[in-house]
């Protein structure tokens, strides 16, 4: 491979993102300057939060300006280095967006380690989805022992993790998910005590025979009528870490709101977080995580997608319509 290849912003999406709202970029590698390194990126990260990014307005991070590289965690390898602590050969995930090869100057950049663990579960599992459902979930929602920790998005990449946190803690864990297959994998491959379809009509009382002693956690990844259904089965002073409210994410118009009565009636603390909140204490998280999956305490899956930079609309767009399980990453 002699040129770069990557994804550019070319407008701001409306609704579902479409091939149209990109370009696809072909230019000279980029050579180090003194003080930065090459990337060859391997897996691009596909993030439910890349759709807020490439909206206009206030939020946690700027949006991708029109005309720049998409913005995404990658994982990838040095390949020539100017850099004083950065060398050649060393395993590398960052923010190193959807393309091909990516300079960098090192900031926030991780070095991991490919012999403990493939490349893909390093911005999976044991990066960002892993560190969030970490924290999310014990700092966040503090779950004790004997309570239940209900889940939703729960066979992806944060939800997965959170229910096989939520039992190794001595919880009873409860994941909400699309359909039938899903399900069925989130209790017999990730060991979750019950997982609820809440595309199946019957929902409302699957989720109600799932939960006897109530729901004293509910880590939220999808708001919209999930979240609807949930509050009213929450025990009083219950915790709702909010995660991420994906269902919203491709919205044209402003979404119907919850019936937040539940929250006053049973005295509930909601708080919203990012992950970034918990910089300070990642390898805590990746040390933690690290040991429960060595320990087989902790499954990780990784949802590798093949079509190169090219195929990033229509692999993102899988996040959206549920067509991943696990870690969803785009080999590159
Ligand atoms: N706060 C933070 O710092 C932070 C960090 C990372 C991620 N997040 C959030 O965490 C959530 C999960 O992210 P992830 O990376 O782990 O993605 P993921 O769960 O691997 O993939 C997204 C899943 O969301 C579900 N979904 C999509 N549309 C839905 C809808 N309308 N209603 C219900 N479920 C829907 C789909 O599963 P089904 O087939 O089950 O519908 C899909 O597979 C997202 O909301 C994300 O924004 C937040």
């Amino acid at each position: 491979m002699t040129s770069n290849r990557s994804v550019k912003l070319a407008r701001r999406p409306r609704g579902t993102v479409t091939r149209d709202d990109f370009t696809i970029d072909e230019s000279p590698v980029p050579q180090p300057t003194p003080g930065t390194f090459r990337v060859r990126v391997r897996y691009v990260s596909l993030d439910p939060a890349m759709r807020g990014w490439m909206n206009e307005g206030r939020s946690y991070v700027p949006p991708v300006a029109l005309g720049d590289v998409m913005r995404a965690y990658a994982v990838g390898i040095v390949e020539a280095s100017s850099h004083p602590v950065f060398a050649e050969g060393d395993a590398v995930t960052g923010l190193f967006g959807v393309q091909r090869y990516a300079l960098s100057d090192g900031k926030n950049v991780l070095r991991v380690d490919p012999s403990k663990a493939p490349l893909e579960r390093w911005i999976g599992g044991l990066g960002m989805p892993g560190w969030t459902a970490y924290f999310g979930l014990l700092d966040v929602g503090q779950p004790k022992a004997g309570e239940t920790v209900v889940v939703s998005a729960a066979a992806g990449a944060v939800g997965s993790v959170v229910g096989q946190i939520a039992k190794i803690h001595g919880c009873r864990a409860v994941g909400i998910a699309g359909g039938a297959d899903k399900c069925r994998t989130v209790v017999e491959d990730l060991g979750f005590d019950a997982c609820v379809d809440y595309k199946s009509e019957t929902f409302g009382a699957d989720l109600k025979a799932a939960v006897p002693s109530g729901i004293d956690v509910y880590f939220e990844n999808v708001g919209g009528s999930v979240l609807d259904a949930v509050l009213p089965r929450m025990n009083r002073f219950g915790r709702i870490p909010v995660c991420g409210l994906i269902a919203d994410y491709n919205a044209t118009e402003r979404p119907r709101g919850p019936h937040w009565s539940a929250l006053l009636v049973s005295r509930l603390r909601v708080q919203g977080f990012i992950v970034f909140d918990f910089a300070s204490r990642f390898p805590e998280a990746i040390e933690k995580l690290g040991d429960w999956h060595a320990r087989g305490l902790l499954k990780m899956r990784e949802d590798v997608r093949s079509g190169g930079v090219d195929a990033f609309p229509d692999v993102l767009n899988l996040l959206y319509s549920g067509g991943n399980v696990g870690k969803l990453v785009l080999e590159v």
